[in-house]
């Protein structure tokens, strides 16, 4: 028997997770839950399809983890791709409560950034850090004919604003030095053909920059290597792989 998989949200990200689970022995999809009711297997998550689930994915928005993230954290772990979620702190309190509570974990990828471990590492050194993503108008549901600077402030702000389009923001500053302390910038640039994410880290250690150019997905606001970084990630929580 595989490891038992519940996810939320079959859109871009989920239809991957979905095909790779499928295709290997190792893991079990136990259930999908999504709005839309012609792909989700059940309609709600509750006492009886949580138990005996190794991990959930949340892999829909940042509403499905204002709904679900404290429900499933009472019974299994969960890992979320909507980090920018977390950039409301009355959510971020009750999900720190809940895990604590009930001894569950909550996971999130690196998603769209790479770089996350040398964050993570630096940690206690870190003084600054700075994002600025660039994307096509396209990803904003936007049509500037220029570049345009969309915003331009603390990661908290960043995430409340742009919720579909900065969780590197969110993710940076929950693995980093947080939501006030994070800086971002966000450019619509109808020059970009990949979304840009360049990160400048500084602190007692010296510091390093982080540059991903990475292809859009069949969703302009979602890159491509979200979807194989969360697979990773379910491999290295659900296996312990560290290398193949
Ligand atoms: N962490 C990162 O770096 C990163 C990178 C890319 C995308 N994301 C986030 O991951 C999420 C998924 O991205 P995607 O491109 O697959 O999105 P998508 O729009 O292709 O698919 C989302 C799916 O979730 C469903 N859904 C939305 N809200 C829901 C809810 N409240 N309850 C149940 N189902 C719901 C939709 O019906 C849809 O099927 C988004 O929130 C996106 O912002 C994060």
């Amino acid at each position: 028997m595989g490891k038992k998989i519940g996810i939320i949200g079959l859109g871009t990200i989920g239809s991957y997770l979905k095909e790779r689970i499928e295709s290997s022995d190792k893991f079990e999809l136990a259930f999908i839950l999504d709005v839309d009711k012609t792909k989700a297997t059940v309609s709600s998550l509750d006492k009886t399809n949580l138990s005996k689930i190794d991990l959930v994915v949340e892999c829909a928005s940042a509403e499905a983890v204002k709904e679900y993230a404290a429900k499933v954290l009472e019974k299994t772990d969960l890992m979320i791709l909507s980090s920018s979620a977390l950039a409301e702190k009355n959510l971020e309190e009750k999900i720190t409560v809940a895990r604590k509570k009930f001894g569950t974990k909550l996971f999130i990828p690196s998603g769209a950034i790479i770089g996350l471990d040398g964050i993570v590492a630096v940690k206690e050194q870190l003084e600054s850090v700075e994002l600025v993503t660039r994307k096509n108008p396209k990803g904003f549901g936007r049509n500037d004919k220029k570049e345009t600077v969309l915003f331009e402030g603390n990661a908290r702000k960043a995430a409340m604003l742009y919720p579909k389009n900065v969780n590197v923001a969110a993710t940076l500053a929950l693995n980093g030095i947080g939501f006030e302390k994070t800086r971002a910038k966000i450019i619509s640039d109808p020059k970009c053909t990949a979304n840009t994410h360049t990160v400048t880290a500084k602190g007692k250690f010296g510091a390093f920059h982080i540059k991903v150019a990475a292809l859009p997905s069949k969703n302009p606001k979602t890159s491509g290597i979200a979807a194989l970084s969360a697979w990773r990630k379910i491999n290295e929580i659900l296996l312990g792989r560290s290398l193949d």
